[in-house]
């Protein structure tokens, strides 16, 4: 497996790729990789005769030093996954001085309003630094296809509407939110997890259910009260927002619209830990 730690040496791979005609497929991640990724570097292994995975703990998309500091950083077991998977694998795992020429800085961006809901009132410039690494990774890997999971489904609407602006040639690949055989959502954070607070995190995709439920015949507002009581019912799991929201623009509903989609979105603090969850109503 080639491991590229500078971007103008994985540029040359690129070149040679993309000279060679090879179908590159893209998997960005932020490591501490758990089958959710897996699920998204299989889906390009099958698609595309080249997959690159970058391993990037991304600086300027985190609003909070603490959350930047405790996030898992597991290079080596990272490695020995996708090994795993397959030995052809490139792995781009980037310095933060040389990918971003010295200047660790966010680009600021207009998604068309996308990052102004939820995470965007959440985690002032998340959406910037998003942005930010993801369209120079683009522009670095050069991709013919490129897997974004469900679990950050703004993250991934966002993503849609950076390649739609800057007019970049790659096709967006969503996959599935990939789950624990208990419901919770994988995610590199819940690596921090407590035991107490693990055992109790599948509560946030039961009322997740509960909520999909009830939205077949309650309205917007009886659905909203549902959940923020039972969040706030249990005595481990503190609920900072749940939103029900058109899956298109992303803004809250306020009622049901014949032919629109929605989607409950869901962030939940088990101690310090944050976990965010959604599901299609
Ligand atoms: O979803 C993530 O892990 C990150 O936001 C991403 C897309 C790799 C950008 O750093």
């Amino acid at each position: 497996m080639k491991v590229f730690r500078l971007k103008k040496n994985l540029k040359n791979q690129i070149t040679s790729l993309k000279k060679a005609q090879k179908s590159i497929g893209f998997v960005p991640t932020m490591g501490a990789l758990h089958q959710g990724h897996l699920a998204l570097v299989k889906a390009s292994l099958k698609d595309n005769e080249v997959t690159v995975v970058s391993i990037f703990v991304n600086p300027t998309q985190f609003d909070n030093p603490d959350d930047l500091n405790k996030y898992p950083r597991t290079f080596e077991t990272d490695l020995a996954l996708l090994q795993n998977l397959s030995d052809d694998i490139i792995v781009f795992y980037p310095d933060a001085q040389d990918f971003y020429d010295g200047q660790v800085a966010s680009q600021s961006f207009d998604f068309d309003g996308l990052e102004l809901e939820m995470e965007g009132k959440h985690r002032p410039g998340h959406f910037d630094g998003v942005g930010t690494v993801v369209k120079k990774l683009f522009e670095i890997v050069q991709p013919d296809r490129a897997y974004f999971g469900e679990k950050d489904f703004q993250q991934l609407q966002i993503i849609k509407k950076l390649v739609e602006k800057e007019q970049i040639p790659v096709d967006i690949i969503p996959i599935p939110i990939y789950r624990e055989a208990d419901g919770l959502a994988m995610s590199s954070r819940n690596k921090r997890l407590t035991t107490e607070h693990r055992a109790a995190a599948p509560y946030i995709y039961q009322v997740l259910k509960q909520a999909k439920t009830l939205f077949a015949y309650k309205n917007i507002e009886d659905v909203k009260e549902f959940v923020t009581n039972a969040m706030t019912a249990h005595p481990l799991l503190k609920l900072e927002y749940f939103e029900i929201a058109d899956e298109k623009t992303l803004k809250p509903a306020k009622q049901k619209i014949a032919g629109n989609k929605y989607r409950g979105f869901i962030v939940v603090y088990a101690g310090d830990v944050r976990l965010i969850d959604n599901i299609q109503l």
